[in-house]
């Protein structure tokens, strides 16, 4: 409330963020280049995550890193079916994703969305304990995948519009035995991934120091599809 307040007397420009980025642009115009672009449609996240919703009765869903609830809040479900896990804002479990999965490892979910703290080995950790905790058919969802520059991917975070570099993620899950594992060329890069029996994560610890441009390589193998596919694979 008050920070809206004091907005109302600063200049856009002065917004945190907003010069670094302008010199950003100005003096590291390579670094804020696009190298690709999503495809140009009417989808965004929420589609397919209330579509994956809607294959379950009483679906059991889970929300790592929900920020303004804008996702969160658009999920038809009882509130006692939703659980949104954020130690900073929105949701209603205020705590880390790894404490919420030491707290409740009995709950399980039908469907887990996992966008949490954008870093690979927090991303990696929240993959594998959600693997845990997915019922049989479950689906989880990631958001993120595919960063589109340097700056988009970096960590620590350059810029307001940020993937981290959790796409490492998206090359083990690739390299995984037994799951089934796409990504959605929408909306920043959205993963989907459902596992059959005999599932293993495959760390990859070779992954430790790539970069954004390692990244464009390992794109080129990735198992990217478009959103109509992508409908079609959450349909059953
Ligand atoms: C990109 S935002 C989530 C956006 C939201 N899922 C949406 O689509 O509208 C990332 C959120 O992850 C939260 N976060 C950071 N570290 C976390 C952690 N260890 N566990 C869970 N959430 C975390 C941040 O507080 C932030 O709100």
């Amino acid at each position: 409330m008050l920070k809206n307040f004091i907005k109302l007397f600063i200049p856009p420009i002065f917004y945190p963020g907003v010069l670094r980025e302008i010199r950003n642009k100005i003096f590291f115009k390579k670094k804020t280049k696009k190298f690709f672009d999503y495809e140009k449609n009417f989808y965004k996240r929420h589609a397919f995550i209330n579509k994956a919703i809607s294959n379950y009765k009483d679906c059991k869903y889970l929300e790592i890193g929900v920020q303004n609830n804008d996702v969160f809040n658009s999920i038809p479900l009882k509130i006692e079916n939703k659980f949104g896990v954020d130690p900073v804002s929105g949701g209603n479990f205020k705590m880390t994703s790894d404490d919420f999965f030491k707290k409740f490892p009995d709950l399980k979910f039908d469907v887990i969305f996992i966008d949490g703290l954008h870093e690979y080995k927090q991303c990696q950790k929240d993959c594998v304990n959600a693997m845990k905790q997915l019922n049989t058919n479950g689906v989880i969802l990631f958001h993120d995948l595919l960063p589109r520059s340097y700056f988009e991917e970096h960590v620590p975070r350059k810029q307001s519009s940020w993937t981290g570099n959790i796409w490492r993620v998206a090359v083990e899950l690739s390299n995984s035995k037994n799951v089934d594992f796409k990504i959605i060329n929408i909306d920043m890069g959205l993963g989907i991934l459902k596992l059959k029996e005999g599932f293993s994560y495959k760390i990859m610890d070779e992954l430790k120091n790539k970069t954004f441009y390692d990244f464009l390589e390992y794109k080129k193998n990735f198992p990217i599809i478009d959103a109509e596919e992508g409908l079609e694979l959450l349909s059953n």
